[in-house]
């Protein structure tokens, strides 16, 4: 697909140039978010997000997040308000997408929006994100780097593993921090929280003033991609298990017993930036996963949503 296969660029000045470069051609990036990796390429080329979707195998009704470098940026593609002035205020640069209405002269390709009114803006925290997206100077489009329904990537290895040979290039500058893709809150109509994330809910409330509309956990769709089966490892996942049966590895929290723990203080931080990590690597062992409880707190809202679509059925 890609004629002289994926280049692997370092996160330094160069790196960056030549990526922006290669977006600018309309040819996709992995780069690194302080989320997870994130596939990008230039939100008003139609074509460069449609091998987005085709280099993921991505179901085309699912809509794209645009990355931009500041909240002034993400003003020229939306209908801003004072509820989106002070989530910015309050987490940007961070992991938090907000869904507001299209603005008009908007120029962003439908095949991100997959047709709605309305777009999903994020100003993204890691240092090499922001200067990709200033180096740019225009909204890229980036869902995780993962191909479609599999475990996100948090590492340039991840991202080898799942689409090499299929991008252009991957920037690398190691492991994400969060480790969790961003919170979406959608602003179009009552306030509601689309997909928990990186940011609490607790904290964005407070911020607002206001509760978030939202659905307890494992119910409804909520944003159009949140598809039930997701972050799916080959091998079945079983929630809430106290111990090992037959054949599993056990992925624990706290002080317990098991082959690959998240947090071993019980820090759901810590937690969170190591999950799809800890996913990847006990689905190489070829055998089931069980894990331990993880409180709903902070976090855990979030992790406990990953790991619930991991262990959905699957449609096939
Ligand atoms: O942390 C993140 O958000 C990462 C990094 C790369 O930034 N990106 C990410 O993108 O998780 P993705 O495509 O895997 O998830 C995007 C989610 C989907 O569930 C999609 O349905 C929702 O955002 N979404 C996008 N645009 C939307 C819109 N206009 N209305 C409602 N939901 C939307
Ligand atoms: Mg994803």
């Amino acid at each position: 697909m890609i004629p002289n296969g994926t280049e692997y660029l370092s996160a330094d000045p160069s790196g960056i140039a030549q990526a922006a470069d290669l977006l600018r051609q309309g040819l996709l990036v992995a780069f690194p978010t302080e989320t997870v990796y994130g596939l990008g390429g230039d939100a008003r080329n139609g074509e460069a997000v449609a091998s987005i979707y085709a280099a993921k195998g991505r179901p085309s009704f699912n809509p794209l997040i645009a990355h931009v470098a500041s909240a002034e940026a993400a003003r020229r593609f939306v209908q801003w308000s004072g509820q989106a002035e002070k989530l910015a205020d309050a987490f940007w640069p961070g992991p938090l997408s907000l869904v507001l209405p299209l603005r008009d002269g908007h120029g962003v390709s439908s095949l991100v929006t997959a047709g709605l009114d309305t777009l999903a803006v994020r100003v993204p925290a890691h240092p090499m994100a922001r200067a990709l997206l200033e180096a740019v100077d225009g909204p890229v489009a980036a869902p995780s780097a993962n191909p479609s329904g599999r475990i996100s990537p948090t590492t340039a290895e991840h991202v080898r593993e799942g689409l090499d040979g299929r991008i252009a290039a991957i920037l690398d500058d190691g492991p994400c921090g969060v480790g969790l893709e961003s919170t979406i809150v959608g602003l179009a109509g009552e306030p509601a929280l689309l997909r928990p994330g990186g940011v609490v809910l607790e904290d964005i409330e407070a911020v607002l003033g206001t509760e978030l509309h939202h659905h307890k956990s494992g119910d409804l769709l909520t944003a159009p991609g949140q598809l039930q089966s997701h972050y799916a490892p080959d091998a079945s996942v079983r929630l809430n298990a106290q111990s090992r049966q037959g054949d599993e590895v056990l992925l624990g929290f706290g002080p317990v017993e098991c082959d690959e723990n998240l947090s071993a203080e019980g820090n759901l931080i810590e937690a969170a930036a190591n999950l799809f990590a800890a996913l990847h690597k006990l689905d190489g062992s070829g055998r089931p996963i069980a894990v331990t409880p993880i409180p709903e707190n902070g976090l855990g809202a979030a992790i406990n949503d990953r790991l619930r679509r991991a262990a959905a059925p699957r449609d096939s």
